[in-house]
């Protein structure tokens, strides 16, 4: 679907306020992770109907949900953007960073990016979270090459937001008996995955996981008032094993769902 059909994001955030309240929180989803399914007083939107486009990668619904925590009054209003618009698609980085400017634009105050990631650290495992504290930027290659691209230190993204997903993730520890991780994020361009002389760059240049997305909605709420921050879903941990595809991702995404399920839920109760 071509960019040309998108929507300007003043006049979707004009439709969405007729018939939703603002959010207090909006989340992204990536592939195949589903959170936040029981929203009360919620409102379904398909993406073609908000952004003029939906998406095309399978795994990504393309709708969004607005609704309440619970049943309470005062419960807190929540966004779930269920998928995203990626630049190996052909989407330009307006397009990519689209739900972000909506978000931004209304005013919501904390959006949390979620994504599929393959894990570089060789100490993670599949279905990991990993709380992203710092980046890297493979994707805004600048015209004088790569050199500056690989010989930077990844930018940090942490943030009092950030802080507060790792502290109750950290709470949630012994119930999910399963650690939480943090670590720095590496996007790069996809849409297929790393070949092995990029994962040993990758881990070289001090990456724990590599993704194809994340990046340019990070770089897009940073200028703005809205607090984000970012968790990845370890779908796969690259090692001598061959990398198994989108259906392994897939299935990892849906396992670590309940986790980040739980999380979210604590971080959004803790919110308003
Ligand atoms: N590389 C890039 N993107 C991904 C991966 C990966 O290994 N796993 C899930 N998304």
């Amino acid at each position: 679907m071509p960019d040309t059909l998108v929507k300007p994001v003043e006049s979707i955030v004009e439709f969405l306020s007729k018939s939703s309240p603002r959010p207090d929180f909006a989340v992204v989803l990536g592939s195949g992770v589903s959170v936040m399914e029981q929203l009360s007083n919620a409102r379904t939107y398909m993406y073609k109907e908000v952004f003029g486009i939906g998406p095309s990668v399978e795994g990504h619904t393309g709708s969004l949900t607005i609704g309440q925590l619970n049943g309470e009054k005062e419960s807190p209003v929540v966004a779930i953007f269920r998928g995203r618009f990626h630049l190996y698609e052909g989407h330009d980085w307006s397009v990519v960073t689209l739900p972000t400017q909506v978000v931004t634009t209304w005013g919501v105050p904390k959006l949390l990016l979620t994504n599929a990631a393959g894990g570089l650290n060789t100490g993670f495992s599949i279905g990991d979270l990993m709380v992203v504290t710092g980046y890297r930027d493979h994707l805004s290659h600048k015209e004088d090459g790569l050199v500056e691209e690989i010989t930077s230190a990844p930018k940090s993204c942490e943030n009092e937001f950030t802080k507060q997903i790792i502290a109750a993730g950290k709470a949630l520890e012994g119930e999910s008996k399963r650690p939480l991780r943090t670590g720095v994020y590496a996007a790069l361009l996809g849409p297929s995955y790393e070949t092995l002389a990029e994962i040993e760059m990758l881990r070289r240049l001090k990456a724990d996981a590599v993704g194809m997305s994340t990046v340019p909605e990070l770089l897009t709420a940073q200028k703005t008032s809205t607090i984000a921050a970012a968790v990845s879903v370890i779908t796969n941990v690259w090692d001598d094993k061959p990398m198994g595809g989108h259906e392994e991702v897939l299935e990892a995404s849906r396992h670590a769902s309940t986790r980040l399920d739980a999380l979210i839920s604590r971080i959004v109760t803790e919110t308003k």
